[in-house]
């Protein structure tokens, strides 16, 4: 990473409510599969809506170098054509940065038979193992060893099996579904998870020519087919920064309207919302928060969707942090994904942590202060609190957050935030 962007920072000057409309960019979690998903067809898959941000230039770097052929027409407008793959591997250097580019191990080795995935190791939110992944692979016949840090994975054709996940795994769900795609015969992967962005990606492959159905369920069924062809596909939106933004606009009592946002795949963040005090509107395409008066604590649970979403949960506890009354935030799907409680108590928060919960006491402010993010959705919260922060705000080490939001501190300035980014 280049030393710039190590040292770049964000600058905010709290107290100011957020105003006004921006428009919500395509979801990285849905668009990051889909890309990969190109690597299961010799034909050209056209992308609309793929939202600009580092994980995703990280992923088309890790595609080319395997010999897949990339045209971004614009920052949004992605061809990809592997209709030759040189290089079924994906390395260490690529893969350090980016845990997700575990997705292309089940297509690699559909469409050419092997794959030398380096093994993503940990993060700063907990262990991440891909063990569910390399099971269900192994039950479609896939023979895999794991050495010198690399997963080294080669089959023939895959054949159709009935897969138990153990645990619901995002990633694991859909590396399975687009193995399956190209698998002699039917495979059912049940206990999958329910994610939109699932959805998604099933909805994509299933334009390229494969037989999918029950996606978005828990049982999914996937008829192998020989072949899938060329298609085009436009990512859904993205529901964690719309979700991020309704919370900003929330916090700092403001009135927002999101475009291009969705409702649907929001029902427990829109919810809790309501719950805390906000008023929120949507139609099809848009959603609109106002929040008058000072939020109500509200109690979080995360869970696999449709239940509160992991992602939303650092957000949701600075909400909490300015809020009437106390609240007990629980996070059930990472074992260390609390690592914003320690700098949201240096702007003043009360929050104590015991094992997987956190008791948030909420208080009438929050101070200004230099600190530091540690993981994507950790660094949006100290965002969000640098927003409603009395005085000013430092966040160092912001490359976490150009990860997942595409042009954040230009959509909060839209907003009249007090934000710039400085070297
Ligand atoms: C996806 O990660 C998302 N990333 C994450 O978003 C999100 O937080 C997570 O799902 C949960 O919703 C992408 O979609 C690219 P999991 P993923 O496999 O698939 C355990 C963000 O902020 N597990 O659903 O890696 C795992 O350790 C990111 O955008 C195994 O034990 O998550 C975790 O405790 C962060 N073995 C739980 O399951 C496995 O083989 C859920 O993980 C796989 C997972």
């Amino acid at each position: 990473m280049g030393e710039n962007r190590l040292m770049q920072k964000l600058s905010i000057e709290g107290g100011i409510p957020l105003q006004g409309e921006i428009r919500i960019s395509g979801a990285k979690n849905a668009a990051l599969p889909i890309l990969c998903a190109a690597l299961l067809s010799d034909e050209a898959l056209y992308l609309e809506n793929v939202p600009h941000l580092k994980d995703v230039t990280t992923m088309l770097s890790l595609l080319a170098q395997m010999g897949v052929g990339i045209t971004v027409s614009s920052p949004q407008k992605v061809e990809l054509n592997a209709g030759k793959i040189d290089n079924p591997v994906a390395p260490y250097e690529l893969v350090k940065t980016m845990r997700a580019s575990i997705l292309v191990l089940g297509p690699l080795l559909a469409k050419t038979g092997r794959a030398s995935v380096s093994l993503p190791g940990g993060c700063a939110i907990g262990l991440r193992p891909v063990d569910l992944h390399i099971k269900g692979l192994e039950a479609m016949g896939a023979e895999i060893e794991v050495e010198n840090g690399y997963i080294q994975a080669k089959a023939g054709r895959l054949r159709g099996a009935r897969i138990f996940m153990d645990l619901v795994s995002v990633t694991g769900t859909e590396n399975l579904m687009m193995a399956a795609s190209l698998a002699q015969g039917v495979t059912v992967i049940e206990n999958a998870a329910r994610e939109p962005e699932v959805l998604d990606l099933a909805n994509c492959l299933n334009a390229m020519g494969a037989r999918i159905s029950g996606a978005g369920t828990d049982t999914i069924t996937i008829e192998g087919v020989d072949a899938l062809h060329g298609a085009s596909h436009k990512i859904m939106p993205d529901r964690i920064e719309s979700g991020t933004f309704l919370v900003a606009a929330a916090a700092s009592l403001g009135k927002i309207k999101l475009n291009g946002a969705k409702a649907d795949i929001l029902d427990a963040v829109l919810d809790k919302l309501h719950e805390a005090g906000a008023h929120v509107s949507f139609d099809a395409d848009s959603i609109s928060l106002e929040m008058k008066d000072r939020p109500k604590s509200v109690n979080i649970r995360t869970a696999p969707y449709p239940a509160f979403p992991t992602d939303m949960q650092a957000q949701f506890m600075v909400l909490n942090s300015v809020s009437e009354g106390s609240a007990l935030i629980t996070e059930t799907i990472f074992e260390n994904r609390f690592m914003h409680v320690q700098e949201l108590c240096r702007m003043g928060a009360h929050i104590e942590v015991e094992g997987n919960a956190a008791m948030v006491r909420g208080r009438d402010h929050l101070g200004g202060a230099n600190v530091m993010a540690t993981d994507l959705r950790a660094s949006a919260s100290l965002v969000i609190a640098g927003l409603v922060a009395r005085g000013h705000t430092t966040i160092e080490r912001i490359y976490h957050i150009d990860r997942g939001y595409e042009c954040i501190e230009e959509k909060l300035a839209q907003l009249g935030a007090r934000i710039r980014r400085i070297d």
